[in-house]
């Protein structure tokens, strides 16, 4: 005979150990069978019980044997709300509450969810709070004052004008000072070359600036206009803070191959690791072989002491509200391994020790 039942968590009050299951009203004859699941429960320190019954019935109509399911006669609608309602109030206190206490910032997850979170109420661009927050967590770590973030196609400006308001926010909470340079022709997308600017995605002249209009609007931003062929390598040679993140979206793999010129600069001039968003990687028929990934892929093959890799599983540190957002899956970090700086302790969490029942204690 098949069993099929439900459960239900109820208080040790409200069920006794030696309680027995209703008889249903129609009951011919019949083998009866009682199942019950003790399970344990965090709440109030007790152990809950869950009490189901399956009875085999005969039914003398047609001959047959089904089962029924019925409840214990002690489950009350009331027991029932409270367990209901207690878990409700667990599920909603594992929700960050707006009235947490401020905890300096750190090179923590947590940390850098809480400013994460703190900024996106006011800049909507998830994506480069978090690269913005997480640089700013390892230069505050390492001991830096102030850095670059920049961005790498800036069109219309919507990104750039929320770089600036980002570093606005993020100077305040962690006390870096942060300079914001956006990077484009100004005059929109260079004619893709062959099939690794993928053509069959890009058209020359797309996403022109108005750079004017753009210019009145900016605060702190500088705007670097003309080729990243010219641009970048001009950069480089000149003086900067400090890099702490970078985004990449100029559609294109040429220009995303001479961007990526900026992380050959000298380790002065850039963080140990870099948290960079390449913006078109996802979808579309992206490839290893074109585009942006064909760009990170010769960069990391021409360089032995710079990679840029995927930052991975960092779907289980940010936001629960952000585990399934597509940018997530697009930041990487910039390893510069023959940075002098590149081994200096980042973690604050310092002189943990494991005992042997695996439990945390500090030296
Ligand atoms: C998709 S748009 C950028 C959108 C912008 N990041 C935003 O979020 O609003 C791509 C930009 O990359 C710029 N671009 C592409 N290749 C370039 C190159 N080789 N040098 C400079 N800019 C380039 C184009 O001018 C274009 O404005």
């Amino acid at each position: 005979m098949d069993l099929i039942g439900c459960r239900l968590t109820l208080s040790p009050q409200s069920v006794s150990d030696d309680q027995q299951p209703q008889q249903p009203q129609e009951q011919p004859r019949v083998e009866n069978q009682v199942v019950s699941h003790a399970v344990p429960s965090s709440q109030g320190g007790s152990t809950c019980r869950s009490y189901l019954f399956f009875v085999p019935h005969h039914y003398p109509q047609d001959g047959g044997t089904r089962p029924i399911i019925g409840w214990s006669k002690a489950m009350r609608v009331k027991t029932i709300a409270r367990a209901t309602l207690a878990g409700i109030k667990r599920w909603l206190a594992e929700e960050p509450s707006q009235e947490e206490p401020t905890l300096p910032f750190d090179n923590h997850y947590d940390r850098i969810c809480r400013v994460f979170r703190q900024i996106d109420q006011v800049c909507h661009r998830e994506a480069y709070v978090w690269g913005v927050v997480q640089g700013l967590a390892l230069a505050k770590a390492i001991g830096y004052p102030r850095v670059s973030v920049i961005e790498f196609g800036v069109a219309g400006g919507a990104g750039l004008l929320a770089l600036e308001r980002i570093a606005e926010q993020a100077e305040k909470i962690v006390g870096i000072g942060i300079d914001v340079y956006g990077f484009d022709t100004g005059m929109g997308l260079p004619k893709p070359k062959d099939y690794r600017d993928l053509p069959y995605m890009w058209e020359e002249g797309s996403f022109a600036i108005d750079v004017d209009k753009l210019r009145t609007r900016l605060q702190r931003a500088r705007l670097m206009l003309g080729l990243v062929e010219e641009t970048v390598p001009a950069f480089v040679r000149s003086s900067f803070a400090p890099v702490a993140f970078v985004s990449i979206d100029l559609d294109l793999y040429t220009g995303t191959k001479h961007a990526l010129g900026l992380l050959e600069a000298v380790p002065d001039a850039l963080l140990p690791r870099i948290p960079c968003y390449f913006d078109d990687i996802m979808g579309w028929g992206y490839s290893d072989y074109t585009g942006e990934r064909l760009a990170i892929h010769e960069f990391n093959s021409e360089h032995s002491m710079r990679k840029i890799a995927p930052h991975y599983g960092l779907k289980f540190f940010v936001p629960r509200q952000n585990v399934n957002s597509i940018w997530v899956e697009c930041m990487y970090f910039a390893h510069i391994f023959d940075h002098p700086l590149y081994g200096a302790r980042a973690n604050v969490d310092r002189d943990n020790q494991l005992d042997l029942d695996g439990r945390w204690y500090k030296t």
